[in-house]
């Protein structure tokens, strides 16, 4: 969750460092901190709590430089938010320094067996790490990477790192190393990078050499050492990373989400282009998916917050158009407590960033069961695609704001697909997301409509409703996080015939409940319920389809096949939850406690 960054072999390793922590603040950013350190033996370090911004201002004040460096936002697991705290951790001799990705699990043992003289200025699992490096460096007088690799080999099975080491005796080389945590090198023929996202450093290279877990790597301003898990040297070649780092900027916009909401219609216009040809058949999917997926007999949907819901409505289609009974877990209740399992169960993962730890482990679990997996998501390359026997791409570009937006949209489109090349489904679902895209951006386009609800509905709550049944149900839980992660009102996300069982009694004069009506089934229902809340004072904001429509609701939303309406039924309360919390004086893109990659389970 935290961010990395390290470069060598330039004349000034700062403001690459600094650029790189701004574009990574997305993942951590409870607090910051970077090291310097130059062939002349100066070498700087500058921590602070609080914001990349906060960071910024203070390494420029100091002055500090070096032509080598590494950094670190951080998202806090062991130890408060604090300047002590923050990375890179230090070893008592203020020889070597560390950032850290991850968690160790077993760090209070080794403090316990290895560290028991030492005083430790944070309460961190990292400074662990570097005083059992400055330990093993020292007392047994092991190389650097020796006792890098040493201190490697003491982690608990279970735990998780990237790191990324300097040794102030030798200024000019990052020393790498990484498991289950993500770690690029960037090459260059002007010096060499560390990341732990490639968008932090394309202002640098758009050549990268991935790292696999278990490697210890050397990277020096023009050479590039990696040693495999076993130890031996391997070479792995970089590849060259498409993206235009105009993708990762905000450009005009205020915020990131906006830009991402905004991007939704685009999005599925790419996704329409890549998975099918002119003629509409379906070309993005191997066979051998497809062959795999039709000798199951159940199919196993594994994700985590936004992209749990997205796996809620691909369900519908799975049953509706492929025809095969699915489940959908959250993942990290699956990890622990696994249902029983059908005889020919297939698994997918959904992921925005295809490295949540949850996800990760029951993918572990699965695959030592034996069963074949899917992972689709937005970062290919990630763990969890490069680990699943098949992936698929969700094509939505770098999604930066924390609140996700386009990577739920895209998984949905994806899911449709999928379902659709399994079945015989009377639908043409091309020109059905021509027609989606064309949707989206009307409803992106009424942007005044969504600020005036969400000012004159929100801006003062401390509660919501988001309530539908059927696949409005599913929608509104997507509604109701997307709502209270931001703006922190705290929101629920309903099936509306439950309401009455218990809930409805929360319902004050005034408390907004918003409800999502889409589906011709359960509209009547639906109206009934929204008549119940509105007799107990409830502020109700019906959202419905144009064939549902009555004339005092709230929006009415274009139409498309009906089992596509989560698509757009999802974009209003996006931009709700985008205008209830600029009303608020919230950061949309940053809100507390969160990071966007959540790589601890
Ligand atoms: C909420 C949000 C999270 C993620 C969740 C899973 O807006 O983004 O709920 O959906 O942390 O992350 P991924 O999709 O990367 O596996």
């Amino acid at each position: 969750m935290c961010g990395i960054v390290g470069v060598t072999g330039v004349e000034n390793a700062l403001p690459y460092l600094l650029r790189g922590l701004e574009k990574l603040e997305y993942r951590g950013y409870d607090s910051a901190g970077v090291y310097l350190a130059n062939p002349d033996g100066t070498d700087f370090l500058v921590k602070e709590k609080g914001r990349v911004s906060a960071l910024v201002a203070e390494a420029q004040a100091q002055g500090v430089y070096g032509t080598a460096g590494i950094a670190h936002t951080r998202w806090a697991t062991h130890g408060n938010v604090s300047v002590e705290n923050a990375h890179p951790q230090a070893s008592s001799d203020h020889r070597f320094h560390l950032v850290h990705n991850g968690v160790i699990e077993n760090y209070q043992e080794l403090q316990e067996q290895y560290l028991a003289g030492v005083t430790f200025a944070s309460q961190t699992d990292t400074e662990v790490a570097v005083q059992l490096v400055d330990k093993f460096a020292k007392e047994e007088e092991l190389s650097t990477r020796d006792a890098f690799a040493k201190m490697i080999s003491l982690l608990d099975g279970n735990s998780a790192y990237g790191f990324l080491l300097m040794d102030s005796q030798e200024p000019d080389t990052l020393y790498v190393a990484k498991k289950k945590s993500p770690l690029l090198i960037g090459v260059s023929d002007h010096g060499n990078a560390v990341t732990s996202d490639a968008a932090a450093m394309l202002d640098m290279t758009a050549n990268f050499i991935e790292l696999m877990d278990g490697d210890i790597a050397l990277v020096k301003p023009n050479s590039v050492e990696i040693f495999g898990a076993d130890g031996q040297a391997v070479v792995r070649e970089p590849f060259h990373l498409d993206i235009d780092p105009a993708q990762t900027d905000k450009g005009a916009y205020p915020y990131y989400m906006l830009k991402e909401i905004d991007e939704q219609a685009v999005v599925a216009r790419t996704l329409a282009g890549h998975y099918f040809n002119d003629e509409g058949e379906i070309v993005g999917i191997g066979c051998a998916i497809g062959d795999t997926i039709k000798q199951a007999d159940r199919l196993y949907i594994i994700a985590a917050g936004t992209s749990y819901h997205a796996g809620l409505v691909g369900k519908r289609y799975f049953e509706n158009w492929a025809n095969i009974p699915t489940e959908v877990h959250i993942a990290s209740e699956f990890a622990y407590d696994q249902p029983l399992l059908s005889e020919h169960p297939f698994f997918i993962f959904l992921s925005q960033s295809g490295e949540t730890a949850d996800s990760r482990e029951v993918l572990d679990n699965i695959k030592r069961q034996g069963f074949p997996t899917l992972t689709i998501a937005n970062v290919m390359n990630s763990t969890l695609t490069r680990e699943a026997d098949f992936a698929l791409p969700v094509l939505a570009g770098p999604e930066i704001a924390v609140a996700s937006t386009k990577a739920y949209t895209a998984q949905i489109i994806v899911q449709a697909i999928l379902a659709y090349s399994l079945g015989e489904v009377e639908l043409d679902l091309k020109q059905e997301l021509a027609k989606v895209a064309v949707e989206i951006q009307a409803i992106t386009d009424e942007k005044a409509t969504f600020q005036a609800i969400a000012e004159s509905a929100l801006k003062d709550q401390h509660s919501a409703f988001y309530i539908g049944r059927g696949l409005d149900a599913a929608v509104a839980l997507e509604a109701a996080l997307k709502l209270k992660e931001i703006s922190y009102i705290q929101t629920e996300g309903f099936a509306a015939g439950e309401l009455k069982h218990g809930t409805i009694s929360l319902i004050e004069e005034g408390t907004p409940v918003f409800a999502l009506l889409t589906q011709a089934k359960t509209a009547g229902l639906i109206r009934g319920e929204v008549a119940q809340v509105a007799a107990r004072g409830a502020n109700t904001i019906t959202i419905s389809s144009k064939s549902l429509a009555r004339p005092d609701d709230a929006y009415v939303l274009p139409e498309v096949d009906e089992l596509l309406m989560p698509l757009l039924a999802v974009i209003p309360a996006q931009l709700i939850a985008y205008y209830a919390t600029l009303a608020r004086g919230l950061d949309v893109d940053r809100p507390r406690n969160l990071a966007k990659s959540v790589t601890v389970q």
